[in-house]
């Protein structure tokens, strides 16, 4: 068993860190390496995804990530940006279904931003679509005869990219509570219209799942009125993103939420896949030991359940952060003072 770590920039590195001391303890003979991503990557060779880091990460059975982003960088052409990285590797790689679960821990509903007893009602599963939308059309930037500046990013999807997350999408509800809720906005696209129909002929082959539709609007103004309505939600790219985001604070702290990012390669052990917080760099709090690592250690229990295999030292790590957080160690994003070691340490110690 083999494994990429790919730290990347901000509180990457910092939290990356963390859940390898745990993964470590566990003492799981997994062999791996480590390479330059994002921002580091480029300050180092020029480029955000140097091809050696790609082809490391092709090698390996799963990729363990960080975060990029550098405010350093922003003024780059796009394509060097250390954002590109991640969305090289996702589209390079095929891992189109990202799954990122949002569900509250116990003794942790009164840190939520919603009301404890709305909160409490937690637990579901965002099913995010990575390799389409308008992350990946055409775009440009023009200045028109009139002199004024006009940006573009068109927004697609073909019925086979819509077809294989669906798929992904009601599987996971095969594998929870049978309820799957499609979020989209067909009322005004044709991108989404052609989602819903999709969708609906997937459905034909999943007699098992109850079916809903949401807009992705009212979908946002749901999931803080009565989050407790959904299970398995199933979205877009750029819906996903944003509503895993607000999903965070339903729990509690984008420092929290891990994420799994799969395609259909399988390894000797499981599925491929990248694993990383859904969080970014943090650059407001970097290099101060204030970033709360749990989003990490809980990616990295991610990737032993799904491409090692390794289901039972998942089960170990996610208990052992469940229990840090019961016993009231909380970082600042939590209200309380613990730094990143010291949050790992707390992890470390319930193992
Ligand atoms: P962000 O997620 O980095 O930070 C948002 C806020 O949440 C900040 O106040 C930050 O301090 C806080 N936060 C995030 N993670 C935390 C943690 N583990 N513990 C405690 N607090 C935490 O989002 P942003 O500020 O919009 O973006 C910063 C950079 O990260 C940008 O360059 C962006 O493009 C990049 N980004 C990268 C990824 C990724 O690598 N997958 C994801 C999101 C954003
Ligand atoms: C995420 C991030 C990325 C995304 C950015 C950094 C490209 O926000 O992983 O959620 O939009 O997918
Ligand atoms: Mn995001």
């Amino acid at each position: 068993m083999k494994i990429a770590v790919l730290p990347g920039d901000g509180i990457g590195p910092e939290v990356t860190r963390e859940a390898l001391r745990v993964l470590d303890a566990l003492d799981l003979g997994i062999e791996r390496e480590e390479a330059l991503v994002g921002g580091a990557a480029y300050h180092a060779t020029g480029h955000p995804l140097p091809p050696a880091t790609l082809a490391l990460a092709e090698a390996s059975d799963g990729v363990l990530f960080g975060a990029v982003g550098d405010p350093a960088c922003d003024a780059l052409e796009r394509h060097l940006r250390p954002e590109q990285a991640i969305l090289g590797l996702r589209k390079a790689l095929t891992l189109f279904a990202n799954l990122r679960p949002a569900k509250v821990f116990a003794g942790l509903e009164s840190h939520s931003a919603l009301r404890p007893e709305v909160a409490g009602a937690i637990d579901l599963l965002i099913v995010r679509e990575l390799n389409g939308d308008v992350y990946f059309g055409e775009k440009g930037f023009r200045t028109t005869a009139s002199g004024e500046r006009e940006g573009w990013d068109m927004m697609s999807y073909n019925e086979s990219e819509v077809r294989r997350i669906a798929h992904a999408g009601f599987r996971a509800a095969q594998g929870r509570s049978k309820r799957l809720c499609s979020v989209d906005k067909a009322n005004v696209l044709e991108t989404s219209q052609l989602w819903r129909d999709v969708v609906i002929e997937v459905a034909r082959e999943y007699p098992d799942v109850a079916l809903e539709h949401m807009y992705v609007d009212n979908a946002a103004m749901q999931l803080v009125k009565s989050p407790g309505q959904f299970d398995v939600v199933v979205t877009g790219n750029l819906f996903g993103d944003i509503l895993s985001d607000l999903a965070s604070m339903c729990v509690g702290s984008i420092g929290l939420l891990a994420s799994a990012s799969l395609g259909a390669r399988q390894t000797a052990h499981g599925t491929f896949g990248l694993y990383e917080p859904i969080h970014g760099s943090a650059p407001d709090i970097a290099g101060k030991g204030l970033a709360n690592p749990m989003a990490t250690i809980l990616s990295a229990a991610m990737l032993l359940r799904h491409s090692l295999g390794l289901a039972d030292a998942a089960d170990r790590i996610e208990a052992a952060v469940a229990r840090t957080l019961a016993d009231g160690v909380l970082g600042r994003d939590l209200g309380g003072s613990a730094g990143t070691t010291e949050i790992g340490d707390a992890v470390l110690a319930r193992l």
